[in-house]
């Protein structure tokens, strides 16, 4: 397959950037989209010309580092997946790609395709630590929990952190990612100890970063490669107004 790709290029933070286009040729339908990357990259280096930078870890979908726009889609053309889950497979033989960093004024681009998503971590900080016993093997059935409560759980704790949905959502907000944040811990007894904090914290952190308010279009959820729902919102909505109540 050949494909045509619009990417963008930017020298660092304070640079102008633009975009560029590249031909690859002769790329496998089974090649995936960042191995695609690196074939480009691979010619561009043989051509004595400067690669294109862009995030990645685990390529298994696990780590969210893969970032990019991929023909104005978060992750791009698949639902569910990240990234690095994209095979060439599913764009036209001859189409032109365009590839963008997230668009996100919380996530400044560092270069070319990498931006800086220092703000999610620092939300997680503020999130804080839960109190939780540990260095032994805990008995696992001392602390009961309902299967449903489990599940819910674990499907917010599934959020790798990509960015996707801020930087697909036209406010701007962070409200899905911390939303699986404070809910994956709100549905276990654990995780109560320091919920009121951590809710009220995380959302303050967000609100300082200059993350934008949630509006409910469903943009994030839409995206999310990890299929997340804006149901754990509304929780963490729950979770923020009880613990100002508290006060
Ligand atoms: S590289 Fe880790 S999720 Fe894509």
């Amino acid at each position: 397959m050949n494909f045509t790709l619009k990417i963008w290029r930017q020298k660092d933070a304070k640079s102008q950037g633009a975009f560029e286009s590249y031909k690859v040729e002769n790329i496998s339908a089974d090649t995936s989209f960042l191995e695609m990357l690196d074939i480009l990259n691979n010619d561009l280096v043989h051509q004595g010309k400067e690669p294109v930078a862009f995030d990645h870890d685990c390529r298994e979908g696990i780590c969210g580092m893969c970032s990019l726009h991929i023909d104005g889609r978060a992750h791009g053309p698949g639902d569910g997946a990240t990234t690095c889950q994209i095979y060439m497979r599913k764009f036209k033989d001859g189409a032109t790609i365009t590839i963008e960093p997230w668009r996100s004024a919380a996530f400044p681009v560092i270069k070319d395709l990498v931006v800086n998503r220092g703000a999610y971590d620092q939300i997680l900080q503020a999130g804080g630590f839960v109190s939780v016993r540990t260095n032994s093997v805990p008995d696992g059935n001392a602390i009961p929990i309902a299967k449903a409560d489990a599940d819910e759980s674990m499907d917010a704790a599934a959020c790798v952190g990509c960015g996707a949905c801020a930087a697909t959502c036209k406010n701007g907000s962070a409200m899905l990612f911390v939303a699986a944040r404070v809910s994956s811990l709100a549905k276990l007894p654990q995780g109560r100890v320091e919920g009121a904090r951590r809710a009220k914290a995380m959302v303050a952190k967000m609100d300082e970063l200059g993350f934008g308010n949630c509006t409910n279009t469903g943009a994030c959820q839409a995206e999310c490669p990890k299929q997340i729902s804006i149901a754990h919102i509304a929780r963490l909505n729950r979770e923020f107004l009880a613990a100002k109540l508290e006060d």
